[in-house]
């Protein structure tokens, strides 16, 4: 075991891209847990695109990182040392320790859904606690059912549709008897879409006409639009928006690096064919915590809903790992191995 707390730092706010010069790598004396606290070293540290605005002082829906602050995130730890009845030594817990090896919960002390949260191994891989069983997977069943509500034979759009939120969008639209079109960044991407995930069509939204291709794939028009992007493919899909869509806006990462704010789409089709669009954060949605964890558990085990993780191997690799999702690297939910996983043969 090492013998200091090693954490990934945010040195500058990068004004567009994220460098790696922006994050700093540093070793700090491993916290110690007081009463009613846990020592946990983290095992798997999840990489989001939220993070990107948490590097930025803006006015936002969560607290920036400070410059010098170590970046949050998600995290599946071991707990080494525990001073609270409910945890023991060897339990593997869900929690929010950030990019470092180390970090103290106040177990019960963090609001919302996704505080220090016992793991069952045997239930599911721990690491899906961050993926498919976690945020992202409860992003997609609530954006989707309770905003999006697709009805059979309906038309839903998924972008970033081989990441961690579309792969499973689309996947729990087609359950729902709709027609799943995904739009992602490659050939591969919509190759994996369709051919492992189960989506009718996937287009590339790095086609040359986005706009035709979406057309050729949504030959009844779209009914509900899960916008993970914003930008262009917002602006593609906003015409062949059918009366009475649904477009729940769950992200804008075409935008999350912007020096400049393109022009907005014309809304002006919004009015006539009386579309509800809807912005939704997903832990507003902790009510709907055992529904998710029922049905998407069940339709995992099922083999009805496929995921897949894309790994980088230790806590040094989080920055680059970081701005390659941001540049569309990963397949799937992007993780970080920041130690072994014991649970994992
Ligand atoms: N509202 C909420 O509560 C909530 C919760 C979780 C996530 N989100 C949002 O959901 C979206 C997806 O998150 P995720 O965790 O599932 O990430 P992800 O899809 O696994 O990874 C991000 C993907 O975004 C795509 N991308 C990057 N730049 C793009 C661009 N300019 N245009 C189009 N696509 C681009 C890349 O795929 P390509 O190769 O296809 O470009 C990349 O793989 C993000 O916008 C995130 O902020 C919102």
């Amino acid at each position: 075991m090492p013998e200091t707390n090693r954490r990934v730092l945010l040195k500058s706010r990068p004004p567009g891209e994220p460098r790696p010069s922006d994050f700093e790598i540093t070793e700090a004396p491993i916290p110690a847990p007081s009463d009613g606290e846990i020592l946990c070293r983290t095992i798997w540290l999840s990489l989001d695109p939220y993070m990107r605005g948490r590097m930025k002082d803006v006015r936002s829906y969560a607290a920036p990182v400070e410059i010098g602050g170590v970046m949050v995130g998600g995290t599946v730890s071991e707990v080494l040392e525990s001073r609270h009845a409910d945890f023991k030594a060897g339990d593997f817990v869900l929690g929010y320790g950030g990019w470092q090896t180390h970090h103290v919960a106040r177990a019960g002390g963090q609001p919302g859904p996704f505080g220090p949260l016992k793991l069952d191994p045997k239930a599911a891989p721990i690491s899906t606690a961050l993926g498919i069983l976690g945020m992202p997977g409860m992003t997609a069943y609530v954006g989707l059912l309770d905003i999006g509500q697709p009805k059979a034979g309906e038309t839903v759009v998924v972008s970033a549709a081989a990441g961690a939120v579309g792969s499973a969008v689309g996947q729990i639209a087609k359950l729902k008897g709709a027609r799943a079109v995904g739009v992602a960044g490659s050939p591969d991407k919509c190759a994996y879409v369709v051919k492992e995930l189960g989506f009718d069509a996937c287009v590339s939204y790095r086609s040359p006409d986005l706009f035709g291709a979406l057309k050729a794939e949504c030959p009844k028009g779209i009914d509900v639009y899960f916008d993970n992007v914003g930008g262009d493919v917002l602006k593609a899909v906003l015409p062949q928006v059918n009366p009475f869509a649904r477009i729940p806006l769950c992200g804008h990462i075409a935008q999350y690096s912007a020096t400049e704010l393109p022009a907005g789409p014309n809304l002006g089709i919004v009015v006539g064919m009386r579309v509800k669009i809807q912005g939704f954060i997903v832990s507003d949605h902790g009510d709907r915590l055992g529904d998710f964890l029922r049905d998407t558990s069940a339709w995992v085990r099922e083999g009805r809903i496929k995921y897949r993780e894309d790994i980088a191997e230790g806590l040094d690799s989080a920055p680059l790992a970081f701005i390659g999702l941001l540049a569309g690297k990963n397949l799937g939910k992007q993780l970080v191995r920041v130690a072994p996983d014991p649970t994992r043969r």
